[in-house]
């Protein structure tokens, strides 16, 4: 039976699956499994920044641009729309596999409009790196 996303607990189910979706898939698990030294730390870390999202409560501090343009520094700028298209297919597919309802399509709407952004916001730091390494 599918529910509606109502609380912390739900949310925090939710990332829990879809991480567990990410790490095992064979062309963008390894960015998060060579990354992320804490897994705890991480799915305690994102379900703040998805509660927050959803809830207006006020727990996420954080900078996801920096932290992406990060990642991506860190695989030498290989981060393509493949990537970021698998990502947003597990999101999906973890949202419908458990849930339904309003909260399920804010949440892939919103996922879908960062990712665009994410995206954009680390082709200017490449270019902002290259620019640096002529000077
Ligand atoms: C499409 C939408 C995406 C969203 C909404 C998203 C969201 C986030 C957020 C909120 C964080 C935590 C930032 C913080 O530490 O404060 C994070 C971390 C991370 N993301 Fe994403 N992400 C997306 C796509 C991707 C993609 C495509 C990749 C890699 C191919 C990626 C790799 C990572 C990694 C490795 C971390 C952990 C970095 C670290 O703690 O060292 N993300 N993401």
């Amino acid at each position: 039976m599918k529910k509606q996303i109502e609380n912390r607990t739900d949310v925090e189910f939710l990332v829990h699956q879809f991480y567990s979706k990410i790490r095992a898939d064979e062309e963008i698990g390894f960015y998060f499994n060579t990354m992320i030294k804490n897994w705890d730390a991480h799915l305690e870390k994102l379900t703040d920044f998805w509660e927050t999202n959803l809830f207006a409560v006020k727990k996420y501090k954080g900078n996801p641009h920096a932290v992406h343009n990060e990642v991506d520094a860190g695989f030498n700028g290989q981060i393509t729309s493949n990537e970021f298209g698998i990502w947003l297919n597990y999101w999906f597919q973890t949202l419908e596999e458990y849930f339904e309802g309003e909260n399920v399509e804010i949440l892939k709407r919103r996922a879908r409009k960062m990712g665009t952004f994410l995206f954009v916001s680390m082709f200017e730091h490449r270019k902002k790196m290259a620019e640096n390494s002529l000077e």
